[in-house]
């Protein structure tokens, strides 16, 4: 196979982030799908439904240069949706691929796919015109094949073969380039496909990759396998074996890792791969804040222990943590101390480390995931730049600057259930790999206030244990993106056992969502509601009201604060 020039054109370099030329060698092994992204809302779903076909798909800016498209070496390129118009080429709101780029496409024989705003491109940019569509069509449409195709877009359909999609868009092409022909039509009349296959440019104005396009996982895997010539190679298990080469090949065999590990799926899943890589040169460390849900110390260091054998060291640092936090009720403010906390408990760790080994610790493994690397496209007037945004919260950007350490992140080009995936190769027991997101900062974000009024904690704790129990017991758990409960730092007088309490109420949330972006509240039957509050009330002393939180995620965050 051809050698990647630049083993990691993607990311610009980020703290001391690692090149990583794992996957984009792979990339050329498997015959890279690259996406460019132009901004849609549906960009990352393309890449997650070619990986879903075994192919191997990367996802970058649509305003990438023309070397960091052609060092990765695709075989097809996707040009996404957006929400710009081509309208006006100039302005800064209408992104477009590099120049060069039709001249690398034709030369090297690569297939490019454009997707509504994408089809849009390629139409003005091989001379075509695109214009305002008489008609807007947005939601489910149906298309009709209107000629029939032998190797196209359509193959296997005759003319009149309806099939409904999912569109989006208020453009559209209005004359198409010389040799383009048109596929398919809306019912509207409106075009819904095209192609010039001698010059291997398809188009489509209409989303393949949701799931209301019944039809669109069919068309993407003929476009790919048939027309293309893709071989579906890209497995879990090689992914897998090749980051393990690269990180032995990266760290010396002097070298030491650490990793902080927080009980979640990442930073177990990246800890264990770079374990299987390097042994017991990788030291691990699980802080206790004070802050933990109910036994989880013991859960979490049982899984590291007896399931992975992970060298694990547990600081409980909660003393510490606690008297930090003892009357602070902003909820920036509380994790920002949280934040600090346990960077100096980081800091003593990888000091202690140094003693012992008579040496200072070179890298750190962090669990970052592809969503928060991706580069992507923003729409006009978001305010976001092109510049990659991960989570401030997410990461330990904060590390004392005396600490260069280079970073190893395993899991920088895999979505969320690809790294459940590896960790079921990794033998992550399952139950743990299907664990709810829990936030850094615990359960500090869910007593509004002083998380060290009375005893907050402990009661948030019990309450959240046998709403969880209850959650599966009920069979519902992996129905649910998040479950918790909440502390009320309110009274309110109950009757309990004859007599008039006052005491503190707890609300319970729980939420489906996809990535956390966006949540719905999850709807409880009422059995399973009167059987648990009556169940807190009964058992966990200090709580005589149980609310439920009904709210969406906008205009509520998931966490209270
Ligand atoms: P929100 O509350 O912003 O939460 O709707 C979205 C997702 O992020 C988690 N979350 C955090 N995770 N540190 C974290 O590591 C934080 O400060 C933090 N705040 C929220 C939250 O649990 C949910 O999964």
């Amino acid at each position: 196979p051809p050698t990647v020039k630049n083993p990691n054109p993607i990311y610009t370099s980020h703290l001391h982030r690692t090149n990583h030329p794992s996957m984009e060698a792979q990339a050329v092994k498997s015959n890279l799908v690259l996406i460019l992204d132009y901004g849609s809302q549906y960009t990352h779903l393309i890449t997650r439904r070619i990986r879903s076909l075994s192919i191997f798909s990367l996802c970058i800016s649509g305003t990438s240069s023309l070397k960091s498209i052609t060092d990765l070496n695709p075989s097809v390129i996707i040009l996404s949706g957006g929400p710009h118009s081509v309208h006006a080429p100039h302005a800064p709101h209408a992104p477009s691929f590099p120049d060069g780029f039709i001249e690398y496409v034709e030369k090297n024989g690569i297939f490019v796919l454009g997707i509504c705003y994408g089809l849009q491109l390629i139409v003005q940019k091989l001379g075509g015109v695109v214009g305002v569509g008489e008609k807007q069509e947005y939601g489910r449409m149906v298309v009709e094949v209107v000629k029939e195709c032998g190797e196209g877009l359509f193959m296997g359909k005759k003319v009149g073969d309806k099939q409904v999609v999912w569109m989006s868009h208020g453009d559209e092409a209005v004359v198409l380039p010389g040799g383009f022909e048109v596929v398919a039509r809306s019912e509207q009349g409106g075009i819904a496909a095209v192609q010039d296959s001698g010059r291997r440019f398809y188009g489509l104005q209409y989303h393949p990759e949701v799931t209301h396009s019944p039809e669109g996982m069919e068309l993407l895997r003929h476009f790919l396998f048939d027309i293309c010539g893709v071989t579906a190679g890209w497995k879990m298990e090689d992914v897998m074996e090749e980051e393990i080469k690269v990180i032995k090949s990266m760290v010396g065999p002097d070298d030491h890792v650490i990793c902080a590990l927080s009980g979640g799926v990442d930073s177990t899943v990246a800890a264990t791969l770079v374990h299987k890589a390097i042994g017991d040169r990788l030291h691990c460390i699980f802080v206790d804040n004070g802050l933990l849900r109910y036994k989880e110390q013991d859960r979490v260091m049982g899984t590291f222990e007896k399931d992975l054998h992970l060298p694990v060291t547990c600081v409980d640092a909660s003393v510490q943590f606690l008297s930090e936090l003892k009357g602070v009720t902003d909820p920036e403010k509380k994790r920002k101390i949280i934040g600090k906390e346990f960077i100096s408990v980081f800091d003593a760790f990888s000091h202690d480390l140094e003693k012992k080994l008579g040496r200072k610790p070179t890298y750190l493994v962090q669990g970052t995931l592809y969503p928060d690397v991706i580069e992507s496209c923003p729409p006009p007037g978001s305010g976001r730049t092109h510049s990659h945004t991960i989570k401030s919260h997410h990461n330990v950007g904060g590390l004392p600057k005396d600490m260069k350490l280079k970073l190893i992140e395993p899991l920088k080009l895999l979505f969320k259930d690809e790294v459940r995936e590896l960790g079921k190769i990794l033998d992550v027991p399952v139950g743990f790999l299907k664990r709810h997101p829990f936030p850094g900062p615990g359960l500090a974000v869910r007593i509004p206030g002083d998380v060290t009024q009375g005893n907050a904690l402990d009661i948030l704790r019990q309450v959240d244990e046998i709403f969880i129990q209850a959650i599966k017991d009920a069979g519902i758990y992996d129905e649910i993106w998040q479950a918790f409960a909440v502390f009320l730092p309110i009274k309110t007088t109950g009757v309990q056992g004859d007599q008039r309490t006052h005491s503190n109420a707890v609300a319970l949330r729980a939420v489906t969502s996809q990535d956390g972006m966006t949540a719905d509240w999850y709807y409880f039957e009422h059995k399973f509601l009167d059987d648990v509050s009556r169940k807190i009330c009964n058992s966990v002393r200090g709580v005589n009201r149980v609310c439920l939180d009904i709210t969406s995620k906008p205009p509520s965050t998931i966490e209270w604060e």
